[in-house]
């Protein structure tokens, strides 16, 4: 028996040798070490042998099978170098074929215009503050001067949740509240802040309007603001944003909520203020609402409207990614549709 096993071992090792392929390495592997394989039918006849054999022969057995194994790794390691030689001389393996490029998610075009407007506004000091999607009645419109039944409340319409007095907000300007109330210190810290976030109005879905949008807010609240220091700021924006020879200009409005109200617009980037279809032949294009805060809203802010005043504007980021763009129905944004969002 334990010639035979010796006989084996030499022969195997002898087989390994020779060997070239992948193929007869998994054949050589099934004739010494398969279920029906040489070195396992030797080892399990070890039962066979007298007794006082069988130590002997066992540990001599264990020898050769790991002696063998270890053969059988190096060859393969061999075979493999061998094979991957010989691919290359046959030139199966292109080393110059471009490798494949992995896909790569982007940010949503909107999410790109929301943070290119951060960055604007923070060099002129502008940080942000994150205000509540679901808003209270009163924070909505009644702190804002919007009083109940006023004919403005239907200027956004509302969804109203089950619970009476809970809501989405239909526009950031609530976060003014907010800003003023929590960063304010009771009315004696000044606050320049932009709010940017979704909101929401209970409209028809078309082209041109959505149930959601982000808007971006701003607010700067301090002992010596004036409309001067809104109309340059926003200029600012608009140069920033637009192009350094954007143009602007200020139409009076009106909002419950600043006094005096006004809506800015920017010469139209595409016609050069000449008018074409995008700004439907007006030369001019709407980019914010904007205005001192009313007094009401100082006070209820928390500020002194004797000795605090301030500015607010609201901006709406998708209007402007679609003027930008020339995309031409705002659904797009929402829809998810990957033919849309990897243009950007
Ligand atoms: N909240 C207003 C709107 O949604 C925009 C606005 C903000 C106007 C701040 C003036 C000041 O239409």
């Amino acid at each position: 028996m334990l010639e035979k096993l010796e006989s084996l071992y030499q022969e195997a090792l002898g087989a390994l040798d020779a060997i070239s392929g992948g193929d007869a390495l998994r054949d050589w592997e099934l004739k010494y070490f398969g279920k029906k394989g040489g070195v396992t039918e030797l080892v399990r006849s070890v039962g066979a042998l007298p007794k006082e054999e069988r130590a002997a022969f066992g540990k001599r057995a264990n020898e050769v099978k790991t002696a063998l194994e270890a053969a059988y790794a190096e060859r393969e390691k061999l075979v493999g170098a061998m094979e991957l030689a010989k691919d290359l001389e046959e030139g199966e393996v292109d080393v110059t074929l471009p490798g494949r490029p992995r896909a790569t998610g982007g940010l949503h075009p909107a999410t790109q215009t929301l943070r290119e407007y951060a960055r604007i506004w923070a060099k002129m000091g502008f940080q942000v503050y994150r205000s509540r999607e679901v808003e209270d009645d009163d924070t909505n419109f009644q702190l804002l001067n919007f009083p109940p039944h006023h004919p403005a409340r239907d200027m956004q319409d509302t969804f109203h949740t089950t619970k009476p007095n809970v809501l989405l907000r239909t526009h950031t300007s609530p976060g003014q509240i907010r800003a003023m109330r929590e960063l304010g210190e009771n009315g004696t810290k000044p606050i320049r802040v932009i709010l940017p976030g979704m909101v929401y109005r209970y409209e028809q879905i078309t082209a041109r309007s959505e149930v959601q949008f982000n808007q971006v807010e701003g607010l700067a609240i301090g002992r010596n603001i004036t409309m001067t220091d809104l109309k340059g700021t926003i200029a600012q924006f608009a140069r920033e944003f637009y192009g350094a020879d954007a143009a602007v200009r200020f139409r009076a409005s009106y909002f419950p909520f600043t006094e005096p109200s006004m809506e800015v617009d920017v010469e139209c980037f595409l016609c050069g203020g000449q008018g074409c279809r995008v700004c439907k032949y007006a030369g001019w294009l709407e980019i914010s609402g904007a205005g001192m805060v009313h007094p009401v809203v100082l006070e209820n802010g928390g500020y002194d409207p004797a000795v605090w005043s301030g500015f607010a504007f609201g901006m709406g980021p998708e209007r402007a990614t679609m003027l930008k763009h020339g995309i031409t129905d705002i659904r797009y944004f929402w829809g998810n549709d990957l033919r849309f969002l990897e243009q950007f």
